[in-house]
């Protein structure tokens, strides 16, 4: 009898335990997405339906691949995690129109197979001010909405230390090579932050020393010859309650260093020709693929601005220095440009296996180049890894600018004689192609000094 008791009083603890458990998930401040080992929907969290605008009884049941394949999400860390068997973290969107950044970890059973993913989800939906709408340039505020995806645990690290520092309203420095993702994570730092004001990016290095002051700090009626009439608001008006983010911050022109470091300090700003000063509340967030230290030493920097901006600092490691990135990015930007061109490319393993040793000085931006590429180049479905060898041997087109007429017309010259063979394999086919006579395809060839596949 006493036995009896004691199991009926385990249970009952065992239940009010689960209960407790169970109010826990459902009050937590992230949202909670729970799938099987097969991609499965277990369970969401009411903070979930709420973020993502869904219900619970549409998800629970349903295959992640389902629902990706039903356009409900554009993509999914529980998939993502599922192929590589490691976690993953993926922003995305729903067919709500809510934006999510989602981080999946596999749960492992004692055979090492995956048993449950368990996704912490945050809410990046902007919340945009009517105001903001009207008064921001639409040419330097927010770029287009990009999914992403990280597996490194490097990158595990940025996208934790930015969702951190979303948190507060610190200055945000972001360092990093060219193409490694300092945009996308300035823009995930804005989203996280839930902050109603606007994102406006002021390329330093793009925008004219001459008109960069009146940019930033706008100013008065008749300040300067060519103003216009009634005066400007400056960028970092327009982002106030927001974010401004600096790119490119190494090569602001000193003197408008001291005065950044003004606004910063004092959180106000002086319009050119102003005599009062206009309060400021919105976050800085610079970046820059330069060694800014180098900067410093040899006077360009000024180490008090810079000191200022460091007060976060995030470094975001060269792809090839996060190799496990490439394979799930390289298949991503495959689906990408798949939807795009309506083509159906995949690539092989071995081609994944070539990416993975590729060197990446463009990073990021330039894997997303040769995946484009590929799709667009490669005839046959399944790109191989002779493929990447050839489109990555092929000089890449001179930058605009860049060299004479002449100089710019061989090497587009090159380029389209490359990608006619790779297309069309024989030399007989390409010359088709290109309407031009088989032997004068030769003859380029020769004279550029390329070599023939038949
Ligand atoms: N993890 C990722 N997932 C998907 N796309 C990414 C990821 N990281 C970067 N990209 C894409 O790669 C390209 C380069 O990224 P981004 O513009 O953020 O680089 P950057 O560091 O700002 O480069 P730069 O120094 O030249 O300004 C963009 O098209 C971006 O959308
Ligand atoms: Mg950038």
């Amino acid at each position: 009898m006493d036995a009896k008791k004691e199991l009926v009083n385990q249970l009952k603890e065992v239940i009010e335990k689960n209960e407790e458990l169970n109010d826990i998930i459902e009050n937590l401040c992230d949202g909670v997405y729970i799938t099987d080992g097969s991609g499965k929907t277990l369970r969401v969290n009411k903070t979930y339906e709420r973020m993502s605008g869904l219900k619970k009884e549409d998800l629970v049941g349903k295959n992640m691949e389902e629902l990706v394949k039903e356009g409900v999400f554009s993509q999914s860390a529980s998939l993502q995690v599922l192929k590589l068997k490691a976690p993953a973290t993926v922003m995305y969107t729903v067919n709500t129109g809510k934006r999510l950044l989602a981080k999946g970890v596999p749960v492992f059973d004692s055979f090492g197979k995956i048993k449950m993913i368990v996704n912490n989800v945050w809410d990046l939906t902007e919340i945009y001010s009517l105001e903001n709408e009207t008064i921001g340039p639409k040419a330097s505020s927010l770029q287009q909405e990009v999914d992403f995806i990280f597996h490194s645990p490097a990158m595990d690290k940025v996208v934790e230390l930015a969702l951190k520092a979303s948190k507060v309203t610190s200055n945000v420095l972001i360092l990093g090579e060219s193409g490694v993702g300092k945009d996308v994570i300035a823009n995930l730092i804005h989203k996280a932050s839930g902050v109603k004001g606007t994102f406006i990016k002021v390329n330093c290095a793009a925008i004219p020393e001459t008109l960069l002051e009146s940019e930033l700090f706008g100013y008065e009626y008749g300040s300067f010859t060519g103003a216009k009439k009634d005066g400007k608001a400056g960028l970092f008006q327009m982002a106030n309650n927001g974010t401004i983010f600096l790119d490119e911050i190494a090569e602001l022109p000193t003197h408008l260093q001291a005065k950044l470091l003004r606004v910063i300090q004092d959180k106000e700003v002086i319009p050119i020709g102003a005599t009062k000063s206009i309060a400021i509340e919105s976050r800085v967030i610079a970046a820059t693929n330069k060694n800014i230290e180098t900067a410093i030493d040899t006077g360009l920097f000024r180490e008090d601005l810079y000191y200022r901006l460091n007060v976060v600092s995030i470094k975001i490691p060269p792809l090839r220095n996060r190799v496990e990135d490439i394979q799930p990015l390289a298949r991503y930007f495959m689906d990408l440009f798949n939807k795009k061109y309506s083509l159906n490319k995949r690539l092989s393993k071995g081609a994944l296996e070539a990416l993975e040793r590729s060197q990446w000085r463009g990073n990021v931006r330039e894997l997303e180049n040769t995946i484009e590429r590929l799709a667009v180049v490669v005839d046959g479905n399944v790109i191989a890894a002779e493929d990447i060898a050839i489109i990555q041997n092929k000089p890449l087109l001179a930058d605009k600018g860049k060299g004479s007429l002449k100089e710019q017309l061989m090497e587009l010259e090159v380029k389209l004689l490359r990608e006619s063979i790779v297309v069309n394999k024989t030399t007989r086919r390409a010359a088709k192609a290109l309407g031009i006579d088989q032997s004068t395809l030769v003859r380029k060839l020769q004279k550029y000094g390329m070599k023939m596949m038949d």
